[in-house]
């Protein structure tokens, strides 16, 4: 365990923890904005991590503090109906995941904690859900139950809609069941993950934009505004296609019927504007999903950074989610020597991610500090900022 975390656990509660649990943040590789339409996603799990130092107690209640300062504890009740917080605060993640395991398996013993992240907040690297999975471990933790990952990540992605956002489950997924060395393909419904190992000469470079995307700010509606455009657009085609309603439900439901271009020529006939390009954004990323795990196993770096490019492409264009400062960093990593980039999370704010070749990673990470981070004075703080992502493994418990 972190030294200054064990240290700030001791001072606050004059004894030592017993337990550590360890959630990490993850960066989606491909497959963006189309968990939610069922469809494959493509993420691996990061270095950066959520850890919750804790002591469990006797009664129901959670008391929470972090090592960083500007947070202010959080104390409640755990019970099947929990009264959130004001929007915004970041107690009702740790909610969410109290809610959410009691409601499922009627847990209620709470626990003294201190917790310290090293993700990113509010940069599309899924600090949020790094923090519900490694709670909810911790609640199970408390109560010496033991929660199989799958079910834990399916429980956690409902119980995160708790802080109003619609999202789908692939971030709880990889947190909590990532392979170590690899990146996955996550299916849904049910879910699965499936790990492929990431070239050991592959180099994935993230960079923050600096903007923040908050998951209970502005960035909220406008994801919440585009899952429901998805929607929408997939009844009209289903209509269009005279499927039966109640069976097609999902991208993956109408996929596993027509195929992407008959799925696009029927779009064209029965949607305009911004419809057409949300519909036709899911289409062309789920099939670079499937390119993309192929072109990962194949080891076909060029492979995949094409589709990156791709992707980003279709999610500034189509989906409309980019903005100048990921479209500028996108650029420098590219012309420096990534194979490819893109914006990776929901987007509006947040993170690039860029691959290359090991031997221009060194060239990348200039050229993002010289022409991105020099300029706007974010140099002394560059390691918040700009990383070479490891994949690491999913979400774990531990007695100290
Ligand atoms: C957020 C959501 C995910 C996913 C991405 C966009 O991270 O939590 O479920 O939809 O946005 O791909």
């Amino acid at each position: 365990m972190p030294e200054d975390l064990e240290g700030t656990f001791r001072e606050r509660y004059g004894v030592a923890p017993t337990h550590l649990a360890r959630a990490p943040g993850r960066v989606n590789l491909i497959g963006e904005h189309i968990d939610y339409a069922g469809l494959p996603v493509f993420p691996m799990a990061l270095q950066r991590e959520v850890r919750i130092a804790f002591r469990p107690r006797e009664d129901s209640l959670v008391l929470a503090a972090t090592t960083e300062p500007s947070y202010a504890p959080c104390n409640f009740e755990i019970s099947s109906e929990i009264e959130p917080y004001e929007d915004g605060d970041w107690g009702n993640y740790l909610k969410a995941a109290a809610q959410g395991m009691a409601r499922a398996y009627g847990l209620e013993r709470g626990f003294d904690a201190v917790i310290q992240s090293t993700v990113p907040v509010a940069a599309g690297l899924s600090s949020s859900s790094a923090l519900v999975i490694a709670s909810a471990l911790a609640l199970a933790g408390s109560s010496e139950f033991e929660v199989d990952p799958i079910e834990l990540a399916e429980l956690m992605a409902e119980s995160e809609q708790y802080v109003g956002m619609r999202g789908g489950g692939m971030d709880q997924a990889i947190s909590a069941g990532a392979t170590r060395g690899c990146a996955a393909r996550v299916d849904f419904a049910p879910l699965r993950l499936e790990p492929v190992p990431v070239p050991d000469d592959w180099r994935f470079v993230v960079a923050h934009s600096l903007v923040q995307a908050h998951k209970s700010g502005g960035a909220r509606e406008g994801y919440n505004r585009r899952r429901g455009e998805t929607e929408e657009a997939l009844e009209r085609v289903v209509a269009k296609l005279q499927l039966p309603v109640s069976e097609v439900r999902s991208y993956r439901d109408l996929l596993e019927r027509v195929s992407g271009p008959k799925a696009l020529a029927a779009a064209g006939e029965c949607l305009e504007g911004d419809l057409l390009k949300r519909f036709r954004h899911v289409i062309t990323e789920g099939a670079r999903v499937i390119r993309a795990e192929i072109a990962m196993r194949g080891r076909s770096l060029t492979g995949f950074g094409i589709l990156m490019n791709g992707s980003h492409a279709s999610l500034a264009e189509d989906y409309e989610v980019s903005i100048p400062e990921l479209d500028a960093l996108v650029g420098i990593a590219r012309e420096a020597g990534a194979v490819g980039a893109r914006l990776t999370g929901a987007g509006m704010g947040g993170c690039i991610v860029a691959l290359c070749a090991e031997s221009k990673a060194a060239a990348v990470l200039e050229a993002l500090t010289a022409l991105y981070y020099g300029p706007r004075g974010r140099i002394d703080d560059l390691d918040d900022h700009l990383f070479v992502a490891e994949p690491a493994a999913g979400a774990s418990v531990e007695t100290m």
